[in-house]
């Protein structure tokens, strides 16, 4: 069906605006950029945590954080499901002289308790840092046809992603406001920016926490609290081994993060009060500019991206 002048009009307008978009774009995210980042290695003093609380803590960069924030003096509250693995990461932070406590939980599931013990321990270990990191991956392609409409395919992550999160955030921002101080870092993924439609639940979640974070941001900057966002890429972890096990990746795996050298990154970051983490600048840039593009073209880019190996699973 032939366009109507007042539609090739509307397109025509959309075109120019991204003609513009994507310059201006460009313009002012390199140079905000750079200016955070000076901010940050620039500031004198660097941050201490004493008492930690980190969700998704029994394997990947949950654990790797864990371990590195760990040492003398440091009180530690883990949480998961594993409580083996748990007991494995708690092993290595309390040999390296932290005290350390674990819980147990589902985060996608009722979470009266688990509000209890945050409130309980922080209650003797007023928390000045809390990592909201615990996630979860389902692919559509991993389901049939039928299955991926369902609930029950989705409605787990949702919980785990974005309620799970979110919970336990909003557990302990009243506490940190009544202290005014403390730092709140939760983990997005690049995903959030450059969407492949495979992984359409765990993309939304993820743009969900971007988006939470920030909000949460402007709300808790009058009371001096800190909240910072973690976009990794592609890391060498549990989440992403299932991608190359099951065949759903083309990223080398010699090009993706360690998830020691993320969590080290992060960790250093963390300490210069950065709020935006992301241990590929490359990588999150490009994925900030390519959102800027008409969604025909963005999508396109997407595929590439994915289908060439640079970002992660493989569109079936
Ligand atoms: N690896 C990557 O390429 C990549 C890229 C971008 C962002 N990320 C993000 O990084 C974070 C950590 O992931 P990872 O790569 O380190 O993967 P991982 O090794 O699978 O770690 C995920 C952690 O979350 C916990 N978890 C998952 N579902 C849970 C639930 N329902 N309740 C409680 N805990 C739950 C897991 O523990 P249990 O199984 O013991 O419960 C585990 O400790 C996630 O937010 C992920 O989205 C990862």
């Amino acid at each position: 069906m032939m366009a109507t002048p007042l539609e090739l009009f509307r397109d025509t307008c959309e075109l120019a605006g991204d003609l513009i978009v994507i310059p201006v774009s460009l313009a002012l995210i390199l140079p905000l950029w750079v200016v955070s980042a000076l901010k940050s290695y620039l500031r004198p003093t660097k941050r201490v945590y004493k008492s930690i609380v980190i969700t998704g803590a029994s394997s990947g960069i949950g654990a790797q954080l864990a371990t590195k924030l760990a040492g003398p003096g440091v009180t530690m509250l883990l949480i998961a499901r594993d409580i083996d693995r748990l007991k494995e990461v708690k092993e290595e932070c309390v040999a390296k002289g932290a005290r350390v406590e674990i819980f147990s939980t589902d985060l996608a599931s009722k979470l009266d308790l688990y509000q209890d013990e945050l409130l309980r321990f922080d209650s003797a270990n007023p928390v000045d840092l809390l990592i909201s990191n615990a996630a979860e991956l389902v692919y559509t392609s991993s389901a049939s046809e039928r299955d991926w409409t369902s609930k029950e395919f989705y409605c787990h992550l949702l919980d785990t992603n974005i309620s799970g999160v979110v919970i336990t955030t909003q557990t302990l921002v009243p506490r940190f406001q009544s202290r005014k101080r403390g730092t709140i870092m939760m983990t997005s993924s690049i995903n959030a920016f450059l969407p492949p439609g495979q992984q359409m639940f765990y993309n939304m979640s993820k743009a969900a926490i971007l988006s939470y974070s920030e909000s949460l941001r402007t709300l808790l900057d009058k009371d001096s609290i800190t909240v910072s966002v973690l976009i990794p890429g592609l890391t060498n972890t549990r989440l992403a081994q299932l991608l190359w096990k099951e065949g759903k990746s083309t990223f080398p795996k010699p090009l993706s993060t360690e998830e020691d050298v993320l969590a080290t990154i992060a960790v250093d970051q963390l300490k210069m009060g950065a709020t935006t983490i992301a241990p590929s600048v490359w990588q999150y840039v490009t994925a900030k500019l390519v959102n800027t593009v008409p969604l025909t073209l963005k999508s396109y880019i997407v595929k590439a991206h994915y289908l060439s190996g640079v970002g992660g699973a493989k569109q079936t």
